[in-house]
């Protein structure tokens, strides 16, 4: 996040300002435009620029084609709104706020180098966040690092469901230090996915909480943690790198968090699963009993069971596992919390154990992706693997 106040970079037309006041460099757009936080009144747009740049959106409500227009449309009637900073940055980052709820908007990405270039964006579109009444629906996918290829065929197939926006639980390029990791790896192949839905990400341990995940996202602060809420459900997102034992400061927040929130449908995301029948990451079960989770988030669990959480999503081990509604440690259809380790994103597949554990409800050896849709007191999971098989099914109705 780029904090910065909206209220001093408020200017119109400011893109014809002197060549003289920027640094040398002719642009190029490196990375996105890309969305990320949504509500239902703002959107919060990125996106990198080659060399240093001042930059700024136009945008406008989509609207029907007046009778009797014909042949291209007039850009500027369509984008009749504008946001723009002086600062001269090459991550560049806007919020556009007094939107309105469930409404499409066209927007288009402007960055002007030191030698007076300037670079746009084709015109895209995005919706802002659902009313709580409305129906939504939301991919979630996770560990995508390392095979840029294969991410780009899950992202498209992301996209293909037109989500109204993406959970992501981590582990997103191979090394978080490494700046081009980020583009190469995740911002580029997602991108046309990530141009038009917003995507929330949970950190994973791979971005090794290096300063480019601060620097390409836009979350709630402090960004590594933090919930939102969508249309009739809250999301609480977890950094299960960070500490979690009693008393420790993101475990009350996540109580705070959880306690707080008055939402339908209460979902957790975090990297590591707190459940997980792994072959060999908590135990090689070649020679030896495993502890079938992952010791870093076992604290959490009484909290989820407390707060009436309804699914927590994980990945971390590279392939697919839904629980059975679980509480105090058995199985409880109708007050368990449900675990879904959603990590089959694009990285080398891991294996399972060779016994099934008492949870599970489902596995599958394969890249995949999850698609969630809500209306009111129903909620949908489809799950997908790369071929666009369901394997998975499950439905909930509170
Ligand atoms: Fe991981």
């Amino acid at each position: 996040m780029l904090r910065r106040t909206l209220s001093s970079i408020l200017l119109t037309g400011l893109l014809s300002l002197s060549n003289s006041i920027f640094a040398e460099g002719e642009p190029r757009i490196i990375a996105g435009p890309y969305l990320q936080h949504t509500t239902q009144t703002s959107m919060v747009i990125m996106w990198e620029t080659d060399t240093p740049c001042i930059s700024g959106i136009k945008y406008g409500k989509a609207r029907f084609r007046p009778s009797g227009q014909k042949g291209k449309p007039d850009l500027a009637k369509i984008l009749d709104l504008n946001v723009s900073s002086i600062e001269t940055r090459t991550i560049h980052e806007f919020t556009l706020e007094g939107l309105e709820p469930e409404t499409d908007y066209f927007y288009q990405a402007h960055s002007l180098g030191s030698d007076g270039k300037k670079i746009q964006s084709d015109v895209l579109i995005f919706q802002t966040a659902v009313r709580a009444t409305s129906p939504f629906a939301f991919v979630v996918m996770g560990d995508n690092r390392s095979y840029p290829k294969r991410f780009k065929q899950l992202a498209d197939k992301a996209w293909a469901e037109r989500p109204n926006f993406v959970l992501n639980v981590g582990d997103v390029v191979a090394n978080g230090k490494n700046k081009d990791e980020w583009i190469a790896q995740y911002l580029g192949p997602a991108s046309e996915l990530m141009k038009r839905v917003p995507t929330y990400v949970a950190i994973g341990n791979h971005e090794r909480n290096a300063s480019w995940f601060y620097e390409y996202s836009s979350y709630p602060s402090p960004e590594n943690y933090y919930s939102f809420d969508y249309g009739n459900a809250h999301f609480t997102i977890v950094d299960s790198n960070a500490d979690l034992s009693p008393g420790s400061e993101q475990l009350q927040w996540i109580i705070a968090d959880l306690s707080a929130s008055k939402a339908k449908w209460k979902f957790v995301a975090h990297h590591h699963p707190p459940f997980s029948s792994d072959k060999d990451d908590y135990g090689n079960t070649d020679f030896w009993l495993s502890k079938r989770g992952d010791p870093r988030v076992q604290s959490l669990i009484p909290i989820y069971e407390k707060h009436g959480v309804d699914i927590v999503w994980c990945g971390h081990i590279h392939d697919y596992e839904r629980t059975w509604p679980i509480r105090d440690g058995k199985v409880d259809q109708a007050n368990g919390v449900i675990y879904i380790q959603a990590g089959g994103g694009a990285a080398e597949l891991e294996q399972f154990a060779p016994t099934r554990s008492w949870f599970t409800a489902k596995v599958l050896r394969n890249w995949q992706y999850c698609l969630a849709t809500i209306h009111e007191g129903t909620f949908r999971m489809m799950a997908y693997d790369l071929d666009g098989r369901m394997y998975d099914y499950l439905e909930l109705k509170k």
